[in-house]
């Protein structure tokens, strides 16, 4: 059964069919067309608040002609104890895929192991893979018009201030290399990467292809993008006051981002809190695409339900 639980589940020689697919379902919202989820029900388990993941997801699914059913842990016996494995097994028989927004990484994969119905990643407390496959589509859209979309990404600088050792750092760590662009990472020295994604890449065949460092201004020169995430991620609430201390440095100021190339685009995923990880006026700035971001995460999560409901149809 296939999966999207992390960046490297779409194959190399995939992703230009995905990106396309993704891009023609943009161009094409409201049309007739096909409609690949045709009598299909597909489970949303949610056990974090979200508005982009779940709207996008919910749209996406009835506009590809399935039934979206959402699901929040304690509407469910997994809020009780019951085992995921056993969820799986369930609602494997209920369902024709499952996306899952959750904290333990290892919960998404151990739902996929144990199931018979593809399971998307909604965000983990390690990776969030839909997030960056919708941000690379937003990126190759601003640098071509041509028909391979992800070849506008290679060799590309993305550079990622704040909280690198979140998922969303981690996530660009491993999409970056899969995508053939460079990524710097500035954030404090306890923030380093640790051994978890370096594993990761390991296995991915990336060892090491990032740079990290405690300057901003470094990790700023010659980039593309400029990124960057809230300070405080859900479930670390109570550690608020002493990282918004320490990541202070790494905050996206108008003379950060200038820093960058003249021309480079900045990226948030959303929720932001302006004047903390991110200035007001860099927000607002003509060459932000936040809400490209947000936006293509509903065409893009249409390209990957299609290609794993393909997939779980092949005899
Ligand atoms: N970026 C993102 O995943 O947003 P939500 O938490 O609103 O889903």
């Amino acid at each position: 059964m296939r999966h999207f639980l992390q960046e490297t589940d779409v194959a190399l020689p995939e992703l230009g069919g995905l990106f396309a697919r993704a891009r023609d379902f943009k161009r094409n919202r409201g049309q007739p067309g096909a409609a690949p989820l045709a009598g299909q029900t597909w489970a949303m388990i949610f056990s974090k608040a979200s508005t982009r993941t779940r709207v996008s997801f919910e749209v996406a699914i009835r506009e590809l002609g399935g039934n979206a059913l959402f699901l929040n842990q304690h509407d469910i016996q997994l809020g009780r104890g019951e085992s995921i494995e056993d969820t799986a097994r369930v609602m494997s028989r209920f369902v024709h895929g499952l996306i899952v927004r959750t904290f333990d990484h290892r919960d998404v994969e151990r739902l996929a192991a144990a199931g018979t119905v593809p399971v998307i990643n909604g965000l983990t407390d390690f990776l969030h893979p839909c997030q960056i496959y919708s941000d690379a589509l937003a990126l190759a859209e601003r640098w071509t018009s041509g028909p391979d979309l992800p070849a506008a990404l290679r060799g590309r600088k993305i550079a990622f201030f704040g909280d690198t050792a979140c998922n969303m750092a981690n996530s660009w760590i491993l999409g970056a290399n899969h995508f053939g662009m460079k990524i710097a990472l500035a954030g404090p020295a306890g923030f380093a990467r640790g051994a978890e994604i370096q594993a990761l890449l390991a296995r991915s065949g990336h060892a090491g292809a990032y740079q990290f460092t405690t300057d901003p201004y470094e990790a700023a020169r010659g980039a593309d993008v400029v990124y960057t995430d809230v300070w405080v991620s859900m479930g670390k609430e109570a550690e608020g006051g002493a990282r918004a201390r320490t990541l202070a440095p790494y905050a996206v100021t108008a003379k950060l981002f200038a820093a960058a190339k003249p021309d480079a685009l900045f990226m948030h995923c959303l929720p932001a809190h302006p004047g903390e990880e991110v200035a007001p006026e860099v927000l607002a700035n003509p060459r932000s695409i936040i809400f490209d971001q947000a936006e293509n995460r509903l065409h893009m999560q249409k390209a990957i339900l299609a290609l794993l409901a393909d997939a779980a149809r092949r005899p």
